[in-house]
């Protein structure tokens, strides 16, 4: 399934007023999980209020221990100061990295911005190594843009 053919299903599961905004977001994970298979791990962290520090929100795959994450703090939360994607094409070359997962090999983490606040972000976890272009980038700022609409 190519990202061009996925838009489309992400955009009818944002617009489905009929479930809770925490349903449509662990749908959209679900979506992404079952069509690009080398996206293993995906989930949602967001801002707990004013606080520097982020909060699981909607995830697929295997459960975390990481569910509140300083700012500054691994890739996620370098990504709330920075406000700028990061794409980490193998995740044993970073220092400032939070482990998930033994079997995971890369990751790439999207900020989301609503007026123009960084307020959350979407994370992904691979188990293969160097899996992600720029294709996913642009796609996943398509998702993050969406899931503002949201928020
Ligand atoms: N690896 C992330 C932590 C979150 S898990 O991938 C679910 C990080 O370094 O911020």
């Amino acid at each position: 399934m190519t990202f061009e053919s996925l838009k489309p299903q992400v955009e009818s599961i944002i617009l489905n007023a009929e479930k809770a905004v925490n349903e449509r977001l662990l749908a959209i994970c679900t979506l992404l999980e079952t069509h690009v298979n080398y996206y293993n791990w995906i989930g949602f962290y967001f801002r707990n209020g004013q606080k520097e520090e982020l909060l699981l929100g909607p995830y697929v795959g295997e459960p975390t221990d990481h569910t509140v994450i300083p700012f500054g703090k691994g890739i996620c939360g370098q990504v709330a100061v920075s406000n700028k994607n990061f794409v980490v094409p193998d995740v044993a070359a970073q220092d400032n990295y939070i482990a998930c997962s033994i079997t995971v090999k890369a990751e790439i983490v999207v900020p989301i911005f609503v007026n123009g606040k960084n307020i959350g972000q979407i994370d992904i976890d691979s188990n293969t190594p160097d899996p992600f272009t720029e294709a996913d980038e642009r796609f996943l700022e398509f998702v993050c843009t969406a899931v503002s609409t949201l928020l």
